[in-house]
């Protein structure tokens, strides 16, 4: 047994009688009333770097050079050409914007661009610019050349959107001088502005027009995700992944590199807890990876979350269920906006349309089984179309949830309503 185990497990066998109320042993001395603590039960983390598990957050899987990105192949070759013309001429490249869901790769992108560039690299929340004076502080620090980073670009106010456009084109930023009461035009270094945005309709034209590169990152293939998560189970977790469970988490990573490594960060999770010593590639079994699935509530046809889920389930409630034999239904769809949506789901909208509703529109297959566990048939076909009057559901979607609803026969999703009938 390996030094991390043997103290994971001691933390394990302390927290379980910690929970178990397992402390007979220790008799209290004098009896006094119990203090209230806010947060009930600290465990500090006293291991050493070297002994805390790996993967953590986002940025240890994230690729620093081009030769790491997985997929998005005709976007890196523009980048490529942007960058050997910066290497040549020393001008910095265009303002550029990165579109595309949660979880594609924008920060990835602008990570790397800076990276290859050989330049500095600002980043910010756009939540984090409220003021000019915001605005401002981060621009001081921007050298010639730098790339600056600004997530989430859609949160900014219109009024800093404004402010952006003299700093982006004219490499100016006015600043009110109260001594003077007048608008002074401070000059700032060239620099690269890098927007990421889930939203670009919640830009201003002007603004949008302002990057001259404006990049729609694409959803990934099962070959991509399954790339990836062979690389960050070798990379990461020094461990083989075998092919079929590396290719059923891809089928299930929703099209996005993030699900992928989240996908497997879970098992690695559940695997490293299950297993005394170093996990080899036999501890990685297709019954782990269900156990997992189970645990997360993630469904083992597509990949769904209990969020979407829950989405559809509201969605189709809002419409009538017209027919229904076996495993085939209609609905005559009623369609509903996002912000009713938003609130049935107990979600943010952003959420909904920035998170849930990519992977729900694009073609999903879904397989049906019969009895015997033999393959009937393949359906593809997004699970949700947006119509000028709102969000409709697709036939599939309601086969989807009516698998769901046996699949929790079989143990699967306890608590969760699959009731689609509207009262
Ligand atoms: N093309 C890719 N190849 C390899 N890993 C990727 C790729 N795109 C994203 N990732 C990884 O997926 C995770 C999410 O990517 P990120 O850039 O944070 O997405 P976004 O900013 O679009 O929400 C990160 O761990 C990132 O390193
Ligand atoms: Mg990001």
């Amino acid at each position: 047994m390996n030094a991390t185990s043997s103290i994971k497990q001691n933390l394990y066998r302390l927290l379980n009688n910690f929970i178990n109320n397992d402390h007979d042993d220790v008799k209290p001395v004098v009896e006094k009333k119990p203090k209230v603590y806010r947060n009930r039960i600290v465990v500090k983390d006293m291991r050493t770097i070297d002994e805390k598990p790996k993967a953590m957050k986002d940025n240890d899987f994230r690729p620093k050079k081009f030769e790491q990105i997985e997929g998005q192949k005709e976007t890196i070759e523009l980048l490529q050409i942007k960058i050997a013309a910066f290497r040549k001429t020393g001008t910095s490249i265009v303002h550029t914007l990165f579109l595309g869901p949660s979880g594609i790769g924008k920060t990835t992108f602008a990570n790397v661009l800076a990276n290859e560039m050989g330049v500095r690299f600002h980043q910010v929340m756009a939540t984090k610019i409220k003021t000019d004076a915001d605005l401002y502080n981060i621009i001081k620090n921007i050298e010639e050349g730098d790339v600056m980073f600004i997530d989430e670009i859609h949160a900014l106010s219109d009024k800093i959107q404004e402010h952006l456009y003299g700093v982006m084109e004219d490499f100016t930023v006015s600043l009110e001088d109260k001594n003077l009461n007048t608008l002074v035009l401070h000059r700032i270094p060239r620099f690269t502005l890098i927007g990421a945005t889930t939203h670009s309709g919640d830009l201003n034209a002007p603004l949008l027009s302002r990057f001259q590169l404006k990049v729609h990152l694409l959803p990934y293939n099962v070959q991509e995700l399954k790339n990836m998560i062979i690389t960050a189970g070798e990379r990461i977790y020094d461990v083989t992944l075998p092919s079929e469970i590396a290719e059923k988490l891809a089928r299930l990573s929703r099209r996005t590199a993030r699900v992928a490594y989240n996908l497997l960060r879970s098992l690695m999770d559940i695997a490293e807890a299950q297993t005394p010593g170093k996990v080899t590639s036999s501890v990685l079994t297709m019954d782990l990876l269900f156990k997992m699935l189970k645990y997360e509530k993630i469904d083992p046809l597509v990949g769904l979350d209990v969020a979407s889920r829950k989405y559809l389930v509201e969605l189709i409630k809002e419409s009538k269920v017209v027919r229904s034999t076996a495993y085939v239904e209609a609905v005559k769809p009623i369609p509903i906006g996002t912000k009713p949506l938003a609130t049935l789901c107990n979600q943010q909208e952003s959420t909904i349309t920035g998170m849930i509703e990519p992977y729900l529109l694009s073609e999903i297959e879904l397989a049906f089984w019969d009895n015997e566990q033999k393959l009937n048939k393949v359906e593809k076909s997004p699970f949700v179309r947006i119509t000028k009057r709102g969000r409709i559901p697709l036939p599939s979607s309601v086969n989807y949830i009516n698998i769901c609803r046996s699949l929790q026969k079989q143990g699967w999703f306890v608590n969760e309503s699959f009731n689609i009938k509207s009262e």
